[in-house]
């Protein structure tokens, strides 16, 4: 009998699908990969697919795994897809493949499956992951196979076939629009939020945080420990990265911190729209960024600032186990070493702005400056300097002179 894993997450698709590789003949192992997803019932799913006639069904808690090596290196670079997204799912994507795999190479499968749909970018992270890591690893994408999508053409066949086999359906759970979640992020996006001229922050449910509006009237501040640009501790509180994560969003929630809209481009080419919140990730992109202002030499900053872009963009089409990320990933791990110390921030209404910052790699230190005698910086220096970064300049404005 082949088997496979599948994804499995409990939802209407990923339950019609593991019934489908059944009908067609695999023996299924269903991987819940833990996420953090805030709302999930995990034992219940778990009894889900095992009443529906899994092989086997098991958690795999990848929560503190995905905030420390996943998540954290992408916040040292601070790097945001198209200048906004945090790539909260994106990042999720390259370790739910591996969870996968590591169960298909203990139970013997030989192929992973997941309930991607053929539009997206995850079925690109996904598959490209997994086949980075085994390159031997079949595929099976239900939705990207024309006799599945002839057999579910719509929600209405999904939820027939599950009344037909005993699937327990929670349709009055259902959502006008379509969401992924994880401990970092909630992605919103399809259904009525396709239309970009309507309201998207009218018409989502946010799950983990308050409209700004909502938030209260007075700033709440909040300190971040930083160690080679890793938080390590938040209001003088050392935590794991799960830890850190799961406590901003609570702080970053509760003040509307995190809430964008965003139009952005697939790698499968097309626009979509999407709403995101990201309390946590929000509050530790903008501590981040104030601490490295102390800490970070000009020119390595500016370079990272440079490289960001392209780091955002791999890890936004699914290039994680990639040569160039393991080399970008060196850079970034280099880069950070001086960037330790605490930032203070205060969160107000959706807003954050820097209250402080502290740290012993500061290299904007005043007492320095002093102890180098007050002769470190000559006025008389700076005239020179001048002229001479002056120089094609003035060449050109006697050869072609300029109107003004
Ligand atoms: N557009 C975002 C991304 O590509 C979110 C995708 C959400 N995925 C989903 N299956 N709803 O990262």
């Amino acid at each position: 009998m082949p088997s496979c894993v599948l994804a499995y997450s409990g939802g209407l698709d990923t339950s019609v699908i593991l019934g489908w590789l059944m009908d067609e003949g695999y023996d299924v192992h269903c991987v819940y990969v833990d996420l953090g997803q805030p709302t999930e019932d995990r034992e219940a799913i778990l009894e889900k697919a095992r009443r529906l006639g899994a092989a086997s069904a098991r958690v795999v808690d990848v929560r503190e795994e995905l905030c420390r090596d996943f998540a954290f290196p992408v916040l040292q670079w601070d790097a945001k897809y198209e200048g906004v997204y945090l790539l909260g799912t994106a990042i999720a994507r390259p370790l739910v493949s591996k969870a996968c795999l590591q169960v298909a190479r203990e139970v013997g499968a030989d192929a992973f499956a997941h309930g991607a749909t053929g539009k997206g970018n995850d079925q690109c992270r996904f598959q490209l992951a997994a086949e980075a890591l085994d390159p031997a690893v079949r595929i099976i994408a239900p939705w990207r196979l024309e006799r599945f999508r002839e057999k579910f053409p719509g929600r209405a066949e999904m939820i027939e076939y599950c009344r037909a086999k005993n699937i327990p359906v929670n349709v009055s759970k259902d959502k006008p629009y379509s969401i992924d979640q994880n401990c970092l992020h909630v992605s919103y996006e399809s259904g009525k939020l396709e239309d970009p001229a309507r309201d998207g922050f009218a018409l989502v449910d946010f799950g983990m945080s308050v409209a700004p509006q909502k938030a209260p009237d007075k700033p709440e501040n909040a300190r971040i420990e930083f160690e080679a640009g890793v938080p390590v501790g938040v209001n003088g509180k050392r935590l794991n990265a799960y830890g850190i994560v799961s406590l901003l969003n609570e702080i970053g929630g509760r003040n509307g911190v995190g809430q964008i809209d965003v139009i952005e481009n697939r790698l499968m080419g097309m626009k979509s729209r999407g709403i995101y919140e990201a309390p946590g990730m929000t509050v530790l992109y903008a501590a981040h960024r104030a601490l490295e202002q102390l800490t970070l030499d000009r020119d390595l900053m500016h370079l990272r600032d440079r490289l960001s872009p392209e780091v955002a963009e791999m890890v936004y089409y699914g290039y994680w186990y990639h040569a160039k990320m393991d080399a970008l990933m060196a850079f970034i791990r280099r880069a950070q070493r001086p960037v330790s110390g605490e930032v203070s921030l205060n969160l107000y209404k959706g807003n954050v702005s820097v209250a402080g910052r502290t740290s012993p790699n500061s290299l904007y230190d005043e007492g320095i400056a002093t102890m180098e005698g007050g002769g470190s910086y000559n006025q008389t220096d700076a005239e020179g300097f001048i002229r001479i970064q002056g120089l094609p300049g003035r060449v050109q404005a006697r050869v072609r002179p300029r109107e003004w």
